[in-house]
């Protein structure tokens, strides 16, 4: 947190916000490559594949740089699945992960050769008609959780998601009933993990599951890798031992059973980091001893910490020539939106900050563009590359007042 004026040491903050407008959010091609990479040797074990989970960010810009990663893609609707079609992903790398869909979004899938996950008996049942004689995934609920909040935890008791596998049996009959073949398993515990005790855990419980499931050629461990938002605090997580870890469960469970197929689903891990937001201050004021720092940052461009509680480091770019210098009290900085619970930063030590100054919101590729929104009829951003060779490309343009008729 400080005096910044560069965007990812490249390219400068206020000269952006002028040519595409405020706010925008600032992709680094460098670090998403560097990410899917990491992600990519996670295992050194050969049958091993990275599903990129694009509800992260569906931006077919980054969806390109990531196909041509070699990473392949999972989608939650047809609105993923048809972005990652024109982005270049072939169906056969594609998986339709889906939660309560209707038979028209799975015939999406189908017709077009993309697998799909279905994570209740009722909704295999809903699927058997339209993917007769086909392959199915089940998702299932591995009975253990974790994430960086209660809303995010997706495995255990009391969450939505997956088939318990005391239903596993019922679920091959209704497979049976319509010659469906159950070639994968899946399960996603949640997202943000640091530790990698929960994953690990959950991976030996799915590769148990497995075992006894004799047409499975495919196991999905499932996403969640989490990345450090608090900058020089959190450690990062430790890939290394995490993929030994899984490398030796994975191996043993080979050797005594058969040839596998090994997916992660990560979203954040890919795309967090390689995303900034610019936005500009707008108002300065003191309430009772307390700053409140207005920008154009509403929770409609970046909900997360509104959602959430999320913390995202800033960084101030200053619009004008002058020594730093800190506030001393609380200081909340908050967005334009006609909530009093739009809050970006809560009660931190930052920057003095003026109107005209603009603010580099870290972290902000995942979960940020793809869940903005047009609240209070505020347009969506635009969004920009920093390329490789360090020149800035436009991925899509900042909506219109007219955009919002439609
Ligand atoms: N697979 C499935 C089935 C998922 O539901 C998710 C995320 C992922 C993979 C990817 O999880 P990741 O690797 O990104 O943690 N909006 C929240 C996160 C919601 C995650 C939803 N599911 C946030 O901003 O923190």
């Amino acid at each position: 947190m400080g005096f910044e004026n560069l965007v990812f040491g490249k390219q400068d903050a206020h000269q952006l916000l002028q040519q595409y407008g405020s706010p925008l959010y600032v992709y680094d091609e460098e670090i998403l490559r560097l990410r899917c990479r990491e992600m990519r040797n996670l295992l050194s074990y050969p049958r091993f594949r990275v599903n990129y989970s694009a509800k992260a960010n569906t931006n077919v810009g980054l969806l390109k740089i990531i196909a041509s990663e070699d990473l392949d893609v999972d989608g939650m609707s047809p609105g993923e699945m048809h972005l990652e079609l024109m982005a270049g992903f072939l169906p056969h790398r594609i998986t339709f992960i889906g939660n309560n869909v209707s038979v028209d979004e799975f015939r999406y899938a189908v017709e077009r050769g993309i697998l799909v996950s279905v994570d209740s008996i009722s909704q295999l049942k809903t699927l058997g008609p339209v993917n007769r004689g086909g392959p199915v995934c089940l998702r299932i609920n591995p009975g253990i959780g974790a994430g960086h909040h209660e809303k995010v935890v997706t495995g255990g008791k009391e969450v939505k998601f997956g088939i318990a596998t005391e239903d596993l049996p019922w679920a091959q009959d209704i497979a049976a009933q319509y010659q469906m073949t159950i070639t994968g398993l899946n399960q996603h515990i949640g997202s943000l993990f640091l530790e990698p005790d929960a994953y690990v855990d959950a991976a030996a419980f799915i590769l148990q599951t497995a075992a006894s499931l004799p047409t499975v050629e495919m196991v999905d461990l499932g996403g969640g890798f989490g990345i450090p938002y608090r900058h020089g605090v959190e450690p990062r997580l430790d890939l290394t031992e995490l993929g030994t870890r899984l490398d030796t469960l994975i191996n043993e469970w080979v050797e005594r059973n058969r040839p596998l197929t090994i997916r992660t689903e990560p979203g954040r891990y890919v795309v967090a980091e390689c995303g900034a937001l610019l936005g500009t201050v707008t108002a300065v004021k003191e309430n009772d001893n307390t700053v409140f720092v207005g920008t154009d940052i509403g929770f409609n461009t970046l909900v997360r910490p509104a959602m959430y509680d999320s913390y995202h480091e800033i960084d101030v770019a200053p619009g004008t020539e002058r020594p730093y210098e800190e506030y001393r009290q609380p200081v909340y900085v908050v967005g334009n939106i006609c909530e009093s619970g739009d809050i970006l930063v809560h009660d931190r030590v930052i920057p003095r900050c003026k109107e005209g100054d603009a603010l580099i919101v870290h972290d902000a590729g995942a979960y940020g563009f793809s869940m903005a929104s047009t609240y209070n009829s505020r347009p969506l951003p635009a969004e920009v590359l920093i390329t490789s060779e360090g020149n800035v490309r436009l991925l899509r343009r900042a909506q219109t007042l007219e955009d919002l008729w439609w």
